[in-house]
């Protein structure tokens, strides 16, 4: 408790990011990772393996922009960095660990921005008016030779949602959850629009059951985002085991790597 409270008040962090809680949660998750350790190793060797396969792709390896770089946990940064010119690391929060951890590499930056825009637009949306213009940063940055989103679709919607339904309480929850499903898809959008190789590592779906298996939740991100579910490369990631979240309800996340060449 005392570790997290410390990290709270000494991270840099911009003002926005701690007011609708990136970095709140970025700390929940390093917390969840150090209970969670074994249960996540697979996922995160799984991610890594799959981010250096995608790398196959390359013809230059100028600069590399990863999108959701987060703790790092499911990054090869030592190897990203060995072989591209420059590495990206783009998160709406960078705990101090990650920042010491980049500063080993001179080729390595941390970018703190916000891919959706939610933070630049927020305080123009209305309840009548609630759409983001599509992302556009990098896209016309030179040099950019491969791009990765790491573990992060299904999270951008999430303290977005939070932030609108506190804001305006006239919002329903089919229309936040619609205005959900249009952000993750502009993300894909964003991705497609890039002139390079893309690795995404998404959660094709979510999936909370009992001690007997028996499904109390699920979300199917495949159909929702019309993923392609026949992807080789898939695992599962057992994000919270049992006793994580109650002593007998356990939830997993079933994840692909889709590679656009
Ligand atoms: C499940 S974590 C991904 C795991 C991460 N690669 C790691 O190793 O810690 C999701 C990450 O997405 C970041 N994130 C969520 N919404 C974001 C946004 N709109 N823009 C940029 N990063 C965002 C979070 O801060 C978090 O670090």
């Amino acid at each position: 408790m005392l570790t997290e409270w410390l990290t709270y008040i000494a991270a840099d962090c911009t003002p926005p990011a701690r007011k609708l809680g990136y970095l709140r949660e970025s700390i929940a998750i390093r917390s969840r990772y150090r209970r969670c350790k074994t249960a996540w190793q697979p996922h995160l060797e799984n991610s890594r393996a799959a981010l250096l396969a995608s790398l196959q792709a390359c013809d230059n390896f100028r600069t590399a922009l990863v999108f959701g770089s987060g703790l790092l946990l499911d990054i090869p940064l030592g190897e990203l960095a060995r072989r591209f010119e420059n590495v990206y690391l783009v998160d709406v929060v960078h705990l101090p660990e990650v920042r010491r951890a980049v500063r080993r590499h001179a080729n390595v930056r941390c970018i703190d921005l916000d891919v959706t825009g939610f933070i630049d637009h927020m305080d123009e949306l209305t309840p009548e008016r609630l759409d983001l213009p599509p992302p556009e940063r990098f896209l016309d940055e030179p040099g950019i030779d491969w791009v990765a989103s790491v573990n992060l679709l299904s999270q951008l919607p999430l303290l977005p949602q939070d932030w609108l339904r506190r804001r305006f309480h006239e919002l329903d929850e089919a229309t936040l959850e619609t205005w959900g499903t249009k952000l993750m898809r502009q993300h894909l959008d964003y991705l497609a629009a890039f002139a390079a190789p893309t690795c995404l590592l998404a959660d094709m779906e979510q999936v909370v059951h009992d001690g007997d298996g028996k499904i109390i939740e699920r979300i199917d991100f495949a159909s929702l985002l019309a993923l392609d579910d026949t992807a080789q490369e898939q695992w599962r990631w057992d994000i919270a085991p049992a006793g994580e979240i109650a002593p007998a309800t356990s939830s997993f996340h079933r994840v692909a790597a889709h590679i656009r060449y």
